[in-house]
Parts: C-alpha cells; sequence; structure tokens
C-alpha cells in the first residue's frame, strides 16, 4: 500500500520519541511491501517560534494532504508560568483538533505484566486491566462560547455545550467498539448536576437502542474515578465528554504503570492523527531518556485504524511487549537498568525483522 504520513514532532520530547515511530514504521514498510511517505510540519511552541502561530495554515495544508498524521507533543515551560502570554502551544493542539475535526480521542488502558510492579496500585487489582476511553473531542467546556473575562475582570467565565449531533457521532464509534470487544459501554458523566450531561444520558440510551448486543450503563463522573482505581478491570469501554475523559485518562495511566506507555488516536471527519498521551516532558527533552512506546504503540494505531494494517499493527504491539519483557525500557519503567530512547526504538524494530522472518 502507498500511503502518506503527517508527521508533526512538536515541542519537547515529541521529536525525540516520533524518530523512534518512525523507525519502525520504515522497518513495518520494508517487512511488508508498503510505500510511506512521510511530510513534516510545524506544530506548537517551534511553530511559534518560527512563525508567531501555533498551528500555521502551512501545518494544516500538510494535515490536510495525508492520509494520517502522526504527532508528538506539544508545549513548552516559558508559555506554563505566563498566564498572560497572547499565544500558547495548547491553542495549536486545540485549533488542530477543532480544524481537522477531530471529533473522538480514543486511549486504550492496558496493564502490562512487565510493569505490575511499578505501578503505585496493588497487583491484584489492576492486573488484566483492559478498557478503552472514547473521549469526546472538540466539544464542550474546552470549545463552548461565551468564554472570557467580565470588564472589570473580576469575573471568568466558560460555557458548557453540546449538541446532540456531537454526543452521538462519538457514541456510535464507542458502541462499535464494544461490540469487539466485551459489549460494555460505560457512559461517564455528572447527569445530577449537568444540563449537558442529562442530554448525553438522553441521547446515549436512545442509540443504544440500535446496539442490542451492547450492555449500556451509567457513572457519575466522581464516582467513575474511584471505581477506575478501585475495580478497573470492570470496565470495557468509556465513553465520555472532553474535559471528564480528560482527566480520567491521565489517572487511568497509572494502571499501566507509566504515562510514557499510553498511545492514542485522534479520529477525524476525514483523516484521524495518533499521539502517545504524556505531553512534551520538556525536562527530559534532548537527553535520551523518554519511553518512546507511547509514539511507538500511537503508530501501531495509526496502521490498524487508518490503514486497515491489522497484522502489522499486531507486530509493532508483539515487538514492544518482547523488548519490555527483555528489559529494553527506558528510566520511567526501569531507573537501574534504563536503555536509552534510541536503543528502545532500535530494539524494537529488530524485533520487528525477527518475527516477520520466515
Ligand atoms: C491532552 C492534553 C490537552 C487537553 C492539553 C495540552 C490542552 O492534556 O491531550 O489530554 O487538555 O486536551
Ligand atoms: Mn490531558
Amino acid at each position: 500500500m502507498k500511503k502518506n504520513i503527517a508527521v508533526l514532532s512538536g515541542d519537547g520530547i515529541g521529536p525525540e520519541v516520533t524518530a523512534q515511530a518512525l523507525k519502525v514504521l520504515k522497518v513495518v514498510a520494508e517487512v511488508y511491501g508498503h510505500e510511506f511517505t512521510y511530510k513534516e510540519a510545524l506544530v506548537g511552541a517551534c511553530a511559534i517560534d518560527a512563525t508567531g502561530n501555533p498551528f500555521p495554515e502551512e501545518t494544516e495544508l500538510v494535515c490536510q494532504q495525508a492520509d494520517a498524521i502522526l504527532f508528538g507533543a506539544i508545549g513548552h515551560p516559558k508559555y506554563d508560568n505566563d498566564p498572560k502570554a497572547k499565544v500558547r502551544p495548547e491553542q495549536g493542539l486545540l485549533a488542530m483538533r477543532k480544524k481537522l475535526g477531530l471529533f473522538a480521542n480514543v486511549r486504550p488502558v492496558k496493564s502490562y505484566k512487565a510493569l505490575l510492579p511499578i505501578s503505585p496500585l496493588k497487583e491484584e487489582i489492576i492486573d488484566g486491566t483492559d478498557f478503552v476511553v472514547f473521549r469526546e473531542l472538540t466539544g464542550g467546556i474546552y470549545f463552548g462560547q461565551p468564554r472570557g473575562r467580565s470588564e472589570d475582570g473580576k469575573n471568568a467565565f466558560d460555557t458548557c455545550t453540546y449538541s446532540t449531533d456531537e454526543i452521538i457521532r462519538v457514541s456510535k464509534l464507542a458502541f462499535e467498539a464494544a461490540q469487539n470487544r466485551r459489549k460494555k459501554v460505560t457512559l461517564v458523566d455528572k447527569a445530577n448536576v449537568l444540563a449537558t450531561s442529562r442530554l448525553w444520558r438522553e441521547t446515549v440510551k436512545e442509540l443504544a437502542a440500535e446496539y442490542p448486543d451492547v450492555e449500556l450503563d451509567f457513572m457519575f463522573v466522581d464516582n467513575a474515578a474511584m471505581k477506575i482505581i478501585q475495580n478497573p478491570r470492570d470496565f470495557d469501554v468509556v465513553l465520555t465528554e472532553n474535559m471528564f475523559g480528560d482527566i480520567i485518562t491521565d489517572e487511568a495511566s497509572v494502571i499501566s504503570g507509566s504515562l510514557g506507555m499510553l498511545p492514542s488516536a485522534s479520529i477525524g471527519l476525514s483523516r484521524s492523527l495518533y499521539e502517545p498521551i504524556h505531553g512534551s516532558y520538556p525536562q527530559a527533552a534532548g537527553k535520551n531518556i523518554a519511553n518512546p512506546f507511547g509514539a511507538i504503540l500511537s503508530a501501531a494505531m495509526l496502521l490498524e485504524y487508518s490503514f486497515g494494517m491489522i497484522e502489522e499493527s499486531k507486530a509493532i504491539n508483539e515487538a514492544v511487549m518482547q523488548a519490555m519483557n527483555e528489559g529494553f525500557v527506558t528510566e520511567d519503567i526501569n531507573k537501574e537498568q534504563a536503555k536509552g530512547t534510541e536503543e528502545v526504538g532500535d530494539k524494537v524494530a529488530e524485533y520487528i525483522k525477527q518475527l516477520t522472518a520466515v
């Protein structure tokens, strides 16, 4: 297959981990006979430095011409403690989500045998966890209008708003995913307080009639925050709005043992984007210590979701497991015998070659 991939490696550790994902994609292309072409573009703080805009038009164009987008991370400490900064890297991320119509963020959460001991949670609680969060990504309080400050500056306001259409399109994906898994969707909301949550419940309940093989249950977000670390095995597909999804997926990452493990897909109206959820982690940038698994597993999701390359995606997942089981891991996983970002990437690439050699 011939495919174009837009590569937006961004800031902080983004470029280092994305380089490992590309290394792995190159090997996959080689052994499975695909032709991937890559086009790089700027996003985030590096884009502000170069153009003044965190999501320049040129980058938008590169994305629109690609079959899929591989994304690293954005963010720079110089903006974090400056609430008055006029442009911020995060605006680039939000603009990108909105402009590319990336309406559903898919974040799988798994426990890994080799990583059980490093999670702060008890092994017997997290062992066997396997769920996936479908987070709505272009609506809710992140984008609602009006937002801002009163004239005297003493009041600030954000608006949470949802339409049934926005709810339905992400919910459909969640139900479809559940049909291929353990057939259970949990809608996480705050319907005891919020009008938007009541609309979510009503709409999702109605939609559930089209998926009679899937069981639907409801959970308030505060309770879900507790249950996710108390009984994580009880969850199969979690469906939720933008901000609740942001919060519970960071929480859920603790189950995997390291934030550096988690990949994600942001499903778009015409093309999708793939990124590790760890963010730019500026303290580690340029040190060859960042965990590349999240980025590599994001590349695996890209192959599966955007290109339908199931076998290729599986090979990447297996190679990552093998690297992990054989101790080829970065310092967030094993402080004493840590390997470098590059070394881990090389190992995964090598395992793919071995796995596929006949
Ligand atoms: C994420 C991040 C972003 C979000 C930030 C950087 C705007 O935390 O992708 O989860 O809140 O969506
Ligand atoms: Mn987040």
